[in-house]
């Protein structure tokens, strides 16, 4: 059988965990997706730079859309991030010469990638992202597919996993807000640029995915009410947890007949809920649906092992031709929602 061939352009906390996974579990991989996975090539910023994973057996190319534009595979693996620059011009370039595509950045496709899900149907190619929301969570192939025969009523849940454990952290040994941050970054969890998390927007580029999947809509990033954790205090988690509360940052996204509603803001939650036991990095999502009912989902919401995990969860989709559209329906069917009155920007 033919191998499915990967180019991977970022080679970071998430790049280089998928490395570690093909090189790991080969077999495994092979079994699953019904045919040998191979790395042909690799990009990043720095070529020198120590990476924990061995790469002298794949072609380098210091350009990204250099080595999105390569005919020698056929899934890029798109883990630099950015909405726009280098992330957004190597996708087109890789769908635009028919090569499928797994994404990791949600920040490109909150604001492209209807765009991009239309280039990605035309051309015949995949466009897929389980890793940009929730981490290791498989929620977009449960929204998108597990789902897909309800009208989804609601989507909600934690989606940082920095803004989680910096919330946790504070609230169980009292540590400073900077302190935790830079504790965050250093394991791998947060975005290059870390405002992205405390300030809310990396989980409502999430939230505003997820609301596309599960209500068919087109991506409307811009209608998420959005405020972060940045001005939460250590008086605010005290005060909290003596009146039996904690504080999540908390994303939400409902339609009714007034129109679509998304909100990602910090909320109190029970102590005793769900919710209030999340600890640590863990995100958790729940979703609504009209004949299942209430669904719920948790686990390890970024870092190097569950966000390549997701990755290469995509990957063998496509290895063994699951290449549908990547909002559920062809993307040029996808209406916009109108927003609830008291909803957005
Ligand atoms: P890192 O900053 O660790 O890695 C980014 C990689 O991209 C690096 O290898 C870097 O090169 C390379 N890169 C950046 N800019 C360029 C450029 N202009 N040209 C070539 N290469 C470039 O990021 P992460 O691995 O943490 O994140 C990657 C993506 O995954 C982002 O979209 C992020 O939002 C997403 N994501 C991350 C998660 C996490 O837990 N970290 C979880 C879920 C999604 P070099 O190493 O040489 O500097
Ligand atoms: N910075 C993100 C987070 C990475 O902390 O959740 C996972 O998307």
């Amino acid at each position: 059988t033919n191998p499915l061939r990967l180019g991977i352009a970022g080679l970071g906390t998430v790049g280089a965990g998928v490395v570690k996974i093909v090189q790991t579990h080969a077999d495994l991989l092979a079994a699953r997706g019904g045919r040998p996975i191979r790395i042909v090539a690799v990009s990043a910023r720095s070529r020198g730079r120590e990476r924990g994973v061995a790469l002298d057996a794949y072609a380098w190319e210091d350009d990204p859309v250099a080595l999105a534009r390569r005919d020698d595979f056929d899934v890029l693996l798109e883990l630099m991030g950015g909405e726009d620059g280098p992330a957004k011009a190597a996708v087109e370039a890789a769908i635009e010469t028919g090569k499928h595509v797994v994404t990791a950045n949600k920040a490109m496709l909150a604001h492209h990638g209807q765009a991009m899900a239309e280039a990605a149907e035309a051309r015949g190619v995949a466009l897929r992202y389980e890793a940009a929301v929730a981490g290791g969570i498989p929620i977009v192939k449960a929204l998108g597919e597990g789902l897909a025969a309800n009208g989804i009523r609601r989507v909600m849940g934690v989606m940082n996993g920095t803004c989680n454990y910096i919330l946790t952290e504070m609230q169980a040994r009292g540590a400073d807000y900077a302190e935790v941050l830079e504790e965050a970054q250093r394991l791998g969890y947060a975005e290059a640029d870390p405002s992205f998390d405390v300030g809310g927007v990396d989980a409502a580029h999430k939230l505003a995915l997820l609301a596309a999947l599960g209500f068919g809509t087109r991506v409307d990033f811009a209608g998420v009410q959005t405020e972060g954790i940045d001005r939460v205090t250590l008086t605010d988690i005290a005060h909290a947890e003596d009146m039996g509360y904690r504080i999540k940052l908390l994303g939400v996204a409902s339609m009714s007949e007034a129109g679509l509603e998304q909100r990602m803001t910090p909320c109190l939650v029970p102590v005793d809920s769900a919710l209030g036991r999340l600890a640590g990095v863990t995100n958790a999502v729940m979703v609504e649906g009209d004949f299942v009912g209430a669904t719920h989902y948790e686990g390890p919401g970024a870092g190097e092992g569950p966000t390549a995990s997701a990755v290469m969860a995509d990957v063998l989709d496509i290895a063994r031709g699951l290449i549908g559209p990547a909002f559920g329906a062809p993307a040029a069917s996808l209406t916009a929602a109108p927003r609830a009155a008291d909803a957005g920007a």
